[in-house]
């Protein structure tokens, strides 16, 4: 059984191909970080005219890399939503059109629910558990009872982590994307430096606002200097405090549903200030944290490819007239 996984939901071309175990026999990864980074964001126009001169170069190399022929791809997985409408097209389309050719079954599959999954392409996890997923577009809590069985229990009102992080750095003169950078400068920083607000941590509930951060970061930059003396502690308080409300709402949601286990992944659980705070609670607190390696937290093919192998394991195939959608589907 081999099974072909395709991501063009944002900005990066990545094309795998696992095996029935969720071996990687190939894996590519194209960014378009450079790209977009001379506007300070994704431009949806730019990213998907990429995916289109990318796709089929991209699919022939995972081919040859793993040393096998199109007629042995036996099942395709692609993300059909969320994303940017015009790029999720773009791998959908070509799924599509090599499952027709090749009389190959589809399987669309949520972008979300992959990242929130990604954790299966490095090891076997317990249900239920609790997975937050943080990445650009999304921050949300998913509690899952089993494979391809979730409910939806927090999400954010306004922007996503990933989203405050990349907006802090465009605002700044950074560069795109915006958490890897960040990330790097405030490993020198103080924490403590400025005692940003934690928007929402302490209600009742498991939803997030990141938008008020962000603007009480800009507020700071614009009535306190910010130079080099002091911006990897300024950029230092502000990620810890993106840490400390992201670490406090998903244990909160993990205690509200009765589960000692926790998931991480998406684009910002890369930041390894984020998974310190993480693993520390769980040490302290007797819960299970498990957490993608980089690799898998940002957007991958692979991860489409195995949250396939799980709904083809439970004989869920998709229609060729498949939909794309740019909105996260609310279960
Ligand atoms: O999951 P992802 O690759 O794409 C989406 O589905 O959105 O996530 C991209 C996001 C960007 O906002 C980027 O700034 C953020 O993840 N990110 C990070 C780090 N690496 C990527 N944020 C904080 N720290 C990082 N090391
Ligand atoms: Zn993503």
């Amino acid at each position: 059984m081999i099974i072909l996984g395709i991501d063009t939901s944002c900005d990066d071309t990545s094309l795998a191909l696992i095996d029935r175990d969720r071996r990687i026999l190939a894996h590519i990864i194209s960014s378009q970080a450079d790209l977009h980074g001379l506007f300070g964001g994704v431009v949806p126009e730019i990213a998907s005219r990429k995916h289109v001169e990318l796709i089929d170069g991209i699919y022939n190399d995972v081919l040859e890399k793993a040393g096998i022929s199109a007629g042995d791809i036996d099942l395709v997985g692609v993300t059909s939503g969320p994303g940017l409408i015009g790029s999720v097209l773009v791998g959908l389309s070509f799924a599509k059109g090599l499952c027709l050719a090749g009389n190959i079954p589809l399987i669309g599959v949520n972008h979300v629910e992959a990242h929130a999954m990604s954790i299966f392409l490095e090891r076997e996890a317990e249900f239920p558990f609790v997975a937050l997923v943080v990445s650009g577009g999304h921050t949300i809590i998913l509690a899952f009872d089993a494979p391809c069985s979730f409910k939806v229990i927090g999400s954010t009102l306004d922007d996503a982590a990933g989203e405050a992080f990349d907006k802090i750095a465009k605002f700044l003169g950074l560069g795109y994307p915006g958490g890897r950078i960040i990330e790097e400068m405030a490993r020198t920083g103080s924490p403590d430096h400025v005692a940003f607000p934690r928007p929402m941590m302490d209600d009742a509930g498991c939803n997030f606002s990141f938008s008020g951060l962000k603007t009480a970061f800009i507020t700071y930059a614009k009535k306190h200097p910010v130079d080099a003396s002091n911006i990897n502690d300024v950029l230092a308080s502000f990620q810890e405090a993106v840490c400390d409300v992201l670490v406090s709402k998903t244990f909160r949601a993990a205690r509200q549903s009765n589960m000692e286990r926790i998931v991480v992944g998406g684009g910002v659980a890369a930041n390894g200030r984020l998974r310190e705070v993480f693993l520390e609670r769980a040490r302290r607190e007797g819960f299970e944290v498990m957490i993608s390696s980089p690799l898998f937290c940002t957007d991958n093919g692979a991860m489409i490819a195995s949250l396939a192998s799980f709904y083809a394991a439970a004989g869920t195939c998709s229609a060729l007239d498949i939909k794309a959608y740019s909105r996260m589907v609310m279960k």
